[in-house]
């Protein structure tokens, strides 16, 4: 089979790929970091399965020599920005996302020049350039704590996402200037069918990830990041049947975890029945592979960037440790 992926390349159809990959691992010393949203076979190879903060926590603490990032594009800049020295893998260059893109570094600096004394929140979901203009980074995990931290008397600028910046707003009762960015993906929900789905499942507990817009997590019993809301699906007291507002790939997990629960994606807005993030499923096994073995694409950053989005990462870290998450 002709391979056509970043590199062209000849792989055997009776290529047992998992066992290559995990062959690979080893020779090479590399771990495989995958997000949630990643395929199933995906998941089922990678060294750690988690939500943004947990990636980025492996990341700083790993001792393997390359890191093979299943995600996107900004989540492996995040583990380059903690290792500029380890190699830096990344199985599809074109797996960005559209709520980084949503906010072009040019038009954020001047917006941060509008609201001078102001301190900058950016969501981890952001490009390193916007990590560069911001003094603190946090995820979906750390978020209403680490704007908690701040007096209720200190302007806040948060960037890029509106919704978990509109959420945090209503959870901690601030201010905060929102950027105006959003996630294709988690804008794609259906009220009416979300509302439909769940008088056809009353038992149904509602969960749902904060980048959903305000109407949606009106109706959700949980509000979390994705770790969160595989938790909140383990426990026995929060039921058996869950109606799930967020990219299906948290599904595989949820379903490892309780595989007597019933698990319903919600439904997005378009004849689709599920919601998949295009970025996110563009890797693959094959491009894992190709990556693993010719050790390209490889992430590329300059010294400059890198020094420069180190102490915003550096400063959620922190605070996250202290906060036990
Ligand atoms: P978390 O996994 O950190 O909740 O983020 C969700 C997401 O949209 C990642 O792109
Ligand atoms: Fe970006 Fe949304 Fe995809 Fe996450 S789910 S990578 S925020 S487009």
């Amino acid at each position: 089979m002709l391979y056509k992926g970043y590199l062209e390349v000849e792989i055997d159809p009776a290529l047992d790929l998992v066992k290559e990959i995990n062959y690979l691992k080893k020779e090479k010393r590399a771990v495989l970091l995958a997000h949630y949203y990643q395929n199933p076979d995906i998941q089922d190879i990678a060294d750690y399965i988690g939500d943004s903060l947990g990636l980025a926590q492996q990341a700083e603490k790993t001792k393997a020599e390359i890191i093979l990032f299943a995600g996107v594009h900004f989540m492996a800049e995040t583990a380059k920005i903690l290792n500029p020295s380890k190699k830096v893998l990344i199985p599809d260059l074109k797996a960005g996302c559209s709520l980084a893109d949503s906010c072009p570094p040019d038009r954020f600096a001047e917006f941060k020049a509008k609201h001078p004394n102001h301190v900058v929140l950016s969501y981890i979901n952001c490009t390193a350039e916007i990590k560069a203009l911001s003094d603190v980074i946090v995820t979906s995990t750390n978020a209403v704590q680490i704007v908690e931290s701040f007096p209720k008397s200190q302007p806040i600028i948060f960037a890029p996402d509106k919704n978990l910046g509109a959420y945090i707003n209503k959870k901690t009762g601030r201010n905060m200037v929102l950027w105006d960015g959003a996630c294709m993906v988690h804008e794609i929900f259906s009220l009416e069918k979300l509302i439909k789905l769940k008088h056809q499942n009353p038992k149904a507990k509602i969960i749902a990830h904060p980048e959903c817009e305000a109407p949606l997590l009106e109706q959700a019993d949980f509000i979390g990041s994705t770790t969160a809301l595989l938790n909140y699906t383990k426990k026995s007291e929060n039921g058996d049947e869950f109606i799930v507002v967020t990219e299906t790939g948290i599904l595989h997990q949820m379903q490892k975890a309780s595989p007597s629960k019933t698990f319903i994606p919600a439904p997005p807005n378009n004849n689709c029945a599920c919601n998949d993030c295009p970025y996110m499923k563009l890797n693959t096994l094959e491009k894992i592979y190709v990556a693993l073995k010719y050790e390209q694409p490889e992430l590329v950053m300059s010294a400059e960037l890198i020094e420069k989005a180190k102490a915003p990462i550096r400063n959620m870290l922190d605070l996250s440790a202290k906060f036990g998450l």
